[in-house]
């Protein structure tokens, strides 16, 4: 899940090239690195750490030239550091005039790491990655042509990339391929950009090309010009993006994990825009591709994601199977691509992803495809590599989500899931009078989520009690078990506190074992149709002394008096219980972490977009 970003043009490389680095940061970060080539020599500048650790680098040490690639890190062979940092120097020692940066994983690196060192080529890096840049060193030394040089490596990689390549002895170009690894080229005026997502390239041009897979591209100052492994010359297809510079700026907020829970209202105006139609009380998904009388054939739905998104898929099988009584199965994508799941043509799969790129779930969708079976996305980034090859979907709108911990992406996949319920009930037996009331619940959403974020004054005061805890158990039932998978990895993945999310009833079956004083446990328990049994499970806990944090409707006059802290949020239609609910858990990780200092946008060891298996 690497950054890259390459250049070429009139203008000076460095900082387009470290500008382009830090709209990436959130792909990795653990170090970070360019290349420039001018007057036919080639300055690298790389360093462990951050992208400011490279900025001050090159302040001190400026990299000329108009031509240049970078790229910021999360690291998958040999640890964070200068060395292991990219570009990666190709070439025979004291001759390597070429520079490469690599996003992915080359699975035969060691055998033809062994190939290389036996034929003299000296490496300096402990990854995988370096191993390209000598192939393509050697390579040139045949051809003398930097893009016939690397057409003739990619064939002997096994594995995924998205490559950035330039030569100090061509001035001015910029070469790219594309297997598994997202890349796209901005298209400017009388310059060219290079980059592993679109937000690199956006305050430069709205016009872009998407790289396929097997794709290669050259790139100079004037020139683009893309080739296929296999079928030869490629016209580029132009793509124009939607892209507004606020937006994705941080604006007044400490961080973007709490700007974006602060987005969530909009995000459900957003989500629903032009989706929600009164006359037919239900939900207009042009998106999907398939007529109406083909989705009433479907009996059974399989929804797959990773992390967040398959939570948001749990949240989507109570919804679907609610309201519209069909059958669904949610899978982990990293599961589902490889273990041969029964799939009929009554089976309709949608893979959900925020950032579209993420690897098991591009898997998992290319398994569906491959075995003939007509895949469906749900995804927030346009143009995506999963928005792109599905046969349909529906976008979330979302707007570009920073934080590393994924909330208002949530929000929108839970929308989109109650969009797609209402729909395809509202092909079978829900009745207009119900259609319509989902409807109304769901205009009502971004209201209700406004009230829910005025809990953020109490969860501070949880925060506390929460920072010192040595494990945290989250417990919701029914359409709130998710919430409590959801909350749990929030904590888990910003405060590096350890914590698990249970249907609350299982808790006595094995965890109710970790209760005491210093584990509390966070009970979602608004008022709905399984709240007496969510008051059993509290004094199960209290019974044992435990430290316990209630979500529950504001009003409530049980839950205070059963809570270490009660977190209230509005009274809501059950189905709207997921967004609410959330909140509070959302508040409680961020401002957990906040207390313990840790890097909120971008947590250790992870990244925004996982683009390895
Ligand atoms: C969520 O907070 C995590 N950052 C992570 O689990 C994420 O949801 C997962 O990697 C899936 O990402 P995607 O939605 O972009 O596919």
């Amino acid at each position: 899940m690497c950054g890259i970003v390459g250049y070429t043009g009139s203008r000076e490389a460095a900082g387009i090239l470290v500008a382009g680095l830090r709209r990436l940061e959130y792909r990795g970060y653990d170090s970070s690195g360019l290349a420039t080539v001018d007057a036919g020599r080639l300055h690298i500048r790389k360093r462990a750490g951050r992208v400011r650790e490279l900025e001050n680098l090159i302040h001190r040490q400026p990299a000329q030239g108009s031509c240049g690639i970078s790229h910021t890190r999360w690291a998958t062979h040999g640890p964070a550091s200068d060395t292991n940092a990219h570009p990666h120097l190709g070439g025979r020692l004291g001759t390597a005039g070429l520079a490469l940066v690599h996003n992915g994983v080359i699975e035969n690196h060691a055998s033809l790491r062994r190939e290389l060192e036996a034929e003299g080529f000296v490496f300096a890096s402990e990854t995988d990655s370096e191993v390209i840049a000598h192939l393509i060193a050697r390579a040139l030394e045949k051809t003398g042509d930097l893009f016939t040089a690397v057409q003739l490596v990619l064939p002997m990689l096994e594995g995924t990339y998205g490559l950035g390549v330039v030569s100090q002895a061509h001035p001015g170009l910029v070469v790219g391929a594309r297997m598994g690894s997202p890349l796209v080229v901005g298209v400017g005026e009388g310059e060219h950009l290079l980059a592993s997502d679109a937000a690199a390239v956006a305050p430069h041009t709205r016009q872009v090309v998407y790289l396929e897979d097997g794709e290669i591209v050259q790139l100079t100052p004037g020139k683009i010009e893309i080739a296929h492994r296999e079928r030869g010359p490629v016209a580029p297809r132009i793509d124009r993006i939607d892209w507004h510079p606020d937006l994705a700026e941080l604006g007044h907020h400490a961080h973007y994990m709490i700007k974006e829970i602060r987005e969530q209202p909009m995000t459900l105006v957003d989500a629903c825009r032009g989706r929600l139609s009164r006359r037919d009380a239900t939900a207009c998904l042009g998106g999907l591709n398939l007529s109406p009388r083909t989705l009433r054939k479907i009996r059974r739905i399989v929804l797959v994601g990773c992390g967040t998104s398959a939570h948001a898929a749990l949240v989507g099988e109570y919804l679907i199977e609610r309201i519209a009584h069909l059958p669904v199965e949610v899978e982990y994508a990293s599961e589902f691509r490889y273990r041969n799941a029964p799939l009929d043509e009554r089976t309709l799969v949608f893979v959900l992803s925020q950032s579209g790129e993420t690897a098991d779930a591009l898997g998992a969708l290319r398994e569906a495809n491959r075995r003939g079976h007509p895949t469906l996305a749900i995804v927030n980034t346009v143009g995506s590599t999963i928005a792109r090859e599905a046969r349909g979907g529906v976008y979330l709108h979302a707007g570009q989500e920073v934080g590393v911990a994924s909330t208002k992406a949530f929000a929108a996949q839970v929308a989109v899931l109650a969009l797609l319920a209402l729909y395809l009930g509202r092909l079978r037996h829900l009745s207009f009078s119900d259609g319509l009331d989902i409807v109304d619940a769901l205009e009502s959403a971004p209201g209700l989520i406004e009230e829910a974020l005025k809990v953020e004054p109490i969860v501070k005061s949880a925060a506390e009690q929460i920072a010192t805890a040595r494990t945290v158990l989250y417990l919701g039932r029914d359409l709130l078990h998710p919430v409590a998978l959801e909350g749990a990895l929030k904590l888990t993945e910003i405060s590096y506190i350890p914590a698990h999310g249970y249907p609350t009833a299982e808790m006595k079956h094995g965890p109710i074992a970790l209760v005491d004083r210093d584990s509390p446990c966070v009970f979602l328990a608004p008022r709905c149709s399984l709240y007496s049994k969510t008051l059993a499970s509290i004094e199960e806990v209290r019974a044992r002394g435990g430290h316990v944090i209630t979500v529950g409707t504001e009003g409530d006059r049980v839950l205070p008096g059963l809570s270490n802290t009660f977190l209230p949020i509005p009274d809501a239609p059950e189905i709207l219980l997921p967004l609410l609910a959330v909140i509070p858990l959302q508040l409680l990780a961020y401002h957990t972490a906040l207390k313990l200092g840790r890097d909120i946008d971008k947590p250790r060891n992870l990244a925004k977009s996982v683009t390895v298996e």
